[in-house]
């Protein structure tokens, strides 16, 4: 007797614990009047003969694997709304930056807050995005740019880890800007001498290399680094502008390089050809009214893609999972099967969970979203669908 079994009358999910890329990203498979049985939070079978028996008993017209949220940068600290306001009157991401505002602004708002408002603000909103869909989700220190402050946002995404279901994955991010009043170099060296403390918690290692943070040169040097001291690492990579980010991701090895706004022809070519994944979040194109990142050219050159939310205070004041997914087929011109691949399987590589979450099949963690009244298409055309239950390693949440 199962503990649950949950009655698909379609089932869409990837295949596979690898990454996919190019073409590979809409061979999703899709089942019909499946049963999918869950012991202790793992799947341990999938088939059409309905089982005699169940402790508890669901059925929807829609099942698809959690979405896996590869690209937060929670946890923050209140919003930036004059932000928004600023650029709707002309100011750029940029020059809000450089004049000391953007980032800097949620860097003081983070300082003055204690871990408990951290705990209680961010706890909220990652609710709210598990109630979207979002069962795995990484988040990121680089609000902090101070010692004291990046490892008070690490012990927040600690707590959260323990008080919400969704698994989260931790990124050091002190590279995220340059504190004020230090050098370029002078700041690196600090992190430096971080990251033997950080390596307890963080696996991932992250840098904002883009006009008006870091520059190429040093951002190589702190990567190879990171990189000897065991770090994967990610980048992001000519979001503001082109800078060649995409390139030194690709020669370093990186996991992926993330944004990929104003990449070139020949990005394209040198990140398709590797196995660093691109991570695209056209919600931030959207924001900032900027570009978007080449997806069709990317797939079609047989990248792997993956997608995320980049959900921050402020260039994706965007905490809907289904918008990320709208854009990606309105947008980046993706059909629904890539984008459900680019934000399960793909996404969980990103994070080096593609062995545990990211598909719905036999061994892996039973995480999976259930909607009533829908199809595949109508997750990425009606903008603010929710499931009607969200299961995490086996557990029910219903909405
Ligand atoms: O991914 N580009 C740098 N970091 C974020 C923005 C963070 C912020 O503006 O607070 C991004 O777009
Ligand atoms: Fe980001």
């Amino acid at each position: 007797m199962s503990n649950l079994v949950v009655h698909a009358k379609k089932l869409y999910t990837p295949t596979g614990d690898k990454p996919k890329r190019g073409r590979e990203l809409s061979q999703i498979e899709r089942l019909q009047d499946v049963y999918i049985c869950i012991d202790d939070g793992i799947i341990s079978e999938i088939t059409h003969q309905r089982p005699s028996s169940a402790i508890r008993y669901l059925s929807a017209d829609l099942v698809v694997p959690g979405f896996v949220d590869c690209h937060t940068h929670i946890p923050f600290y209140g919003y930036r709304e004059f932000d928004f306001l600023r650029r709707t009157g002309g100011f750029s991401y940029l020059e809000i930056h450089t004049s000391g505002g953007g980032i800097h602004e949620s860097v003081e708002k983070l300082r003055e807050a204690s871990l408990s408002e951290l705990i209680c603000f961010n706890l909220k909103l990652v609710e709210r995005l598990f109630r979207k869909g979002v069962t795995t989700l990484e988040g990121k220190s680089g609000y902090g740019l101070d010692r004291e402050n990046e490892l008070k946002q690490l012990q927040v995404l600690k707590v959260l880890s323990k008080m919400t279901p969704v698994d989260l994955v931790f990124t050091f991010m002190g590279a995220h800007a340059i504190a004020k009043g230090k050098s370029q170099s002078e700041y690196l060296q600090m992190l430096v001498e971080m990251l033997d403390v950080v390596k307890e918690e963080c696996d991932f290692v992250d840098v904002f290399c883009d006009v008006g943070a870091f520059d190429i040169e040093n951002t190589e040097r702190y990567l190879k680094i990171a990189k000897e001291k065991g770090f994967q690492f990610r980048l992001h990579a000519d979001e503001i502008e082109r800078t060649g980010a995409t390139q030194l991701a690709v020669s370093l090895g990186a996991v992926s390089a993330d944004h990929l706004l104003k990449i070139t022809e020949e990005d394209v070519r040198a990140i398709s050809e590797s196995n660093t994944i691109a991570v695209l979040m056209p919600a931030t194109s959207f924001y900032l009214s900027d570009s978007y990142a080449p997806a069709r050219e990317l797939i079609d050159s047989n990248a792997i893609v993956a997608l995320g939310s980049d959900f921050n205070p402020g260039s994706s004041a965007v905490i809907e999972p289904s918008f990320v997914m709208h854009l990606a087929v309105k947008q980046l011109k993706m059909s629904p099967r890539e984008v459900l691949t680019a934000f399960t399987l793909n996404s969980a590589s990103v994070l080096k969970l593609e062995k545990k979450v990211g598909t719905i099949e036999v061994g892996k963690q039973a995480d999976m979203l259930l909607y009533n009244d829908a199809d595949l298409e109508t997750l990425t055309y009606l903008i603010g669908i929710i499931p009607d239950v969200v299961i995490k390693r086996g557990q029910i949440f219903e909405n």
